[in-house]
């Protein structure tokens, strides 16, 4: 009797990763797992990209060792990324007051980022939208943090509720947490506009709050340039922040566990000294990245060739998942189900929120097969053209009561 006894009571299975295990053990003909974020095509498989495979015969064909990497990823990787997230002209690429680690996916760049702030005395406190990605809650009490929620949207997930989000956070405290979704905003698929962005930057500045923004869509919403436009509202010379990357999605390396964490400090001093300390958060939980995955995003990032085509095959994905948008909504209205569904078709990233009750999705579960998380998140990018059809009449079925 070693265990402690909250051990001995079995936890309820991960809202998303739990659903997709039961999902997968559904022996239905025809059932349509749309819970986890994972882009498939057309045959509805993820493919490795091309691109990652090329990147992947030239790491063998170099026969690296399997030696420990630095606590904070390669340099190489390091220096791809930064570039990739904020450009090498950017303000804080130029000043030199960005430090870069990699990390076990953007999960785990979000766990380290964390440890770094409650190891350093900072914020107790962390604001995130609601709702959000339901890892964020878990991770960051376990953490130590308490959570304070922002209203983002209106009821059903469709429209940005500015002036609810605004009063929420101007109740924050100096040196609290607000955790924002960078783009392809998760679960709603709605992000701020660049005049939002600019008042929550105005409010960061005069509360002097430590944003912490999960950019784990870079290129899945609009492009990767213009999925970054939340910086031109934010960032500002001084703002200090931190940003979370995930390559999951953006390289299909699902399985690879790779991201980054990326700390922008008030000086390259600074950033320096803060490093230090993100050092032994990585140390004390991991101890240094698994090497593969920030392997093949770096040589990819450095070939001109294997980055062209890597944007090429982003693209393609982009593209699938916009037209898939498109074509849920016509599904959707052509069988005159009643609601607001046509905002759907514009909105950015994998997800989309259909403001179900707990019911209808159990319904949706039970009766049809069909699998998506909390109040109706889909995965939009898990569609094929088989299952817009079977999907709309499950809708329509559990909305009809
Ligand atoms: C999701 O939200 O479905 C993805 O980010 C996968 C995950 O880890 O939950």
């Amino acid at each position: 009797m070693a265990l402690p006894s909250l051990a001995r009571v079995p936890a309820p299975p991960d809202p998303i990763l739990g659903l997709a295990e039961a999902a997968r053990a559904d022996t239905r003909n025809g059932k349509i797992n749309l819970s986890s974020g994972v882009f498939v095509d057309e045959t509805g498989t993820t493919p490795v990209l091309p691109s990652v495979t090329e990147a992947e015969r030239r790491i063998l064909a170099a026969g690296r060792s399997k030696l420990y990497r630095p606590i904070d990823g390669e340099a190489s990787f390091r220096d791809a990324v930064r570039d990739l997230v904020f450009t090498p002209e950017h303000e804080v690429v130029r000043s030199g007051r960005v430090a870069v680690s990699q990390t076990p996916g953007g999960t785990g760049g979000l766990r380290v980022a964390a440890d770094f702030i409650r190891q350093t005395g900072g914020g107790g406190t962390i604001w995130m939208s609601q709702p959000t990605w339901p890892n964020h809650p878990q991770l960051f009490s376990l953490a130590g943090f308490r959570i304070r929620e922002y209203p983002y949207t209106d009821p059903i997930g469709r429209r940005i509720d500015e002036g609810a989000l605004l009063a929420a956070l101007g109740e924050a405290s100096p040196g609290d947490v607000v955790l924002l979704h960078g783009s392809c905003h998760n679960p709603t698929g709605v992000d701020p506009s660049p005049e939002l962005w600019r008042k929550i930057g105005d409010l960061v500045e005069a509360r002097r709050l430590l944003p912490l923004v999960d950019f784990a869509y870079q290129g899945f919403g609009d492009g990767l340039r213009e999925d970054a436009d939340w910086m031109d509202g934010l960032l500002r010379p001084g703002l200090e922040l931190l940003v979370s990357t995930s390559y999951s999605k953006s390289f299909a390396l699902y399985n690879e566990r790779v991201g980054a964490l990326f700390l922008v400090a008030g000086s390259t001093a600074e950033a320096a000294a803060a490093q230090s300390h993100v050092k032994i958060a990585i140390r004390s939980n991991y101890s240094n990245p698994p090497s593969h995955g920030g392997d093949i995003v770096a040589t990819i990032l450095a070939d001109p060739a294997l980055r062209a085509l890597w944007e090429i095959e982003l693209a393609a994905m982009r593209a699938r998942i916009k037209a898939n948008r498109a074509a849920l909504v016509e599904a959707i209205t052509a069988r005159g189900i009643p609601g607001d569904w046509e905002p759907i078709a514009t909105q950015r990233g994998m997800f989309a929120l259909l403001g179900l009750s707990p019911e209808q999705v159990a319904r949706l579960r039970e009766e049809h097969a069909v699998y998506v998380v909390g109040r109706g998140r889909i995965n939009v990018a898990g569609f094929t053209a088989a299952t817009f059809g079977p999907f709309a009449d499950a809708l329509g079925a559990v909305l009809a009561g």
